[in-house]
């Protein structure tokens, strides 16, 4: 970067460190520089460049400087990508609220994000299959945001990674491949990610919710399907999202989808996310006991739940000594 810009983002981020009334508030700055004619010939461009800069910055925690110092072609595209991480990560913070403008606007990143991979990543034919398919970073995204999702109403929170423990349990009991049970495991995290396009009246509300209210919230599981969408190797992830409200018997949604035509990864992942339900105090009602779980699964066998599955799912959960997991215990073994 030319000595000048660098030396100016200096004395301004040694100001802004050093007042009182600012580090007593807490307040960082971050500074994204651009140079004509290095980074650009219009006003426009420098404006982007610069604007994209300071996003890399805010994303290294603030109160740095950065620039698009590259020459080269790859070094440039790599920038590219850091960029859009880095708007893809702050985006992710700055998500307050939820409601169909937070929904468009993770959307929005996430499709500039796949754009800007190299078609080497992304592209192939065939085109690669799975989550290792994609940049770990992006993964990464997507989980933290389903996880910010749970945490904004205490009783669902850890809510994804309990759902994902338990049908994990359930595909490897079926005998499923490692592979299988990973995507799997991702699906359940994902299932409700949708939920960033419902609006917080609604997601939080503590009483029983109206019938429009119950109309809108039903639209998480198309929100959850459009939002991975850009996310083309994450296909049957994708179907598991979109599916795991249809009931066996054909009478859920969003497609009335019935028997084995419900993919299989959402029907193992609506027995994961009713079973964590039951178990689970919510504002509305206290925990039930495992017995009582497992019995309810059983009752809403071959009319919400594939049989089938339900039976290895009890087998299962019987075999272990405790069959209701708590959310300290996953953390600590990922920690
Ligand atoms: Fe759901």
């Amino acid at each position: 970067m030319p000595p000048v810009p660098r030396q100016l983002s200096s004395k301004l981020r040694g100001w802004v460190a050093a007042d009182p009334l600012l580090r007593e508030k807490n307040i960082s700055a971050s500074f994204g520089i651009a140079c004509y004619p290095l980074h650009g010939a219009s006003p426009q461009e420098l404006i982007q460049v610069a604007d994209a800069s300071m996003y890399l910055s805010k994303h290294q925690g603030g109160n740095t400087v950065s620039t698009a110092d590259h020459v080269d072609p790859n070094e440039a595209r790599r920038w590219k990508r850091d960029v859009l991480e880095a708007y893809l990560g702050v985006t992710l913070k700055r998500l307050f609220t939820t409601g169909p403008e937070a929904f468009e606007e993770i959307y929005l990143r996430l499709r500039q994000f796949t754009d800007s991979l190299p078609s080497t990543e992304i592209a192939q034919d065939p085109p690669p299959d799975g989550p290792r398919a994609l940049p770990q970073s992006i993964l990464d995204t997507v989980t933290s945001l389903a996880y910010a999702i749970d945490a904004k109403d205490q009783y669902t929170q850890g809510h994804s990674q309990k759902v994902s423990a338990y049908a994990a349990l359930l595909a490897e009991a079926l005998g499923m491949s490692d592979l299988e049970v990973e995507e799997i495991r991702l699906g359940a995290v994902l299932h409700d990610v949708g939920k960033v396009g419902i609006p917080e009246i609604i997601l939080n509300k503590s009483g029983p919710l109206n019938l429009e209210e119950w109309d809108t919230m039903k639209t998480h599981v198309t929100f959850g399907g459009k939002l991975l969408e850009p996310l083309v190797p994450l296909g049957r992830i994708r179907e598991m999202v979109l599916h795991h409200h249809e009931f066996f018997d054909g009478s859920g949604y969003p497609e009335a989808l019935a028997g084995e035509k419900i993919p299989l990864g959402a029907r193992i992942i609506t027995i994961a996310d009713s079973y964590d339900t039951i178990t689970s105090d919510r504002s509305y009602k206290k925990g039930r006991t495992a017995d009582q779980a497992l019995s309810e699964l059983e009752r809403c066998a071959g009319t919400q739940f594939d049989p089938h599955l339900v039976q290895a799912f009890v087998r299962a959960m019987r075999q272990l000594p405790n069959p209701i997991i708590e959310i300290a215990s996953l953390l600590s073994r990922t920690s």
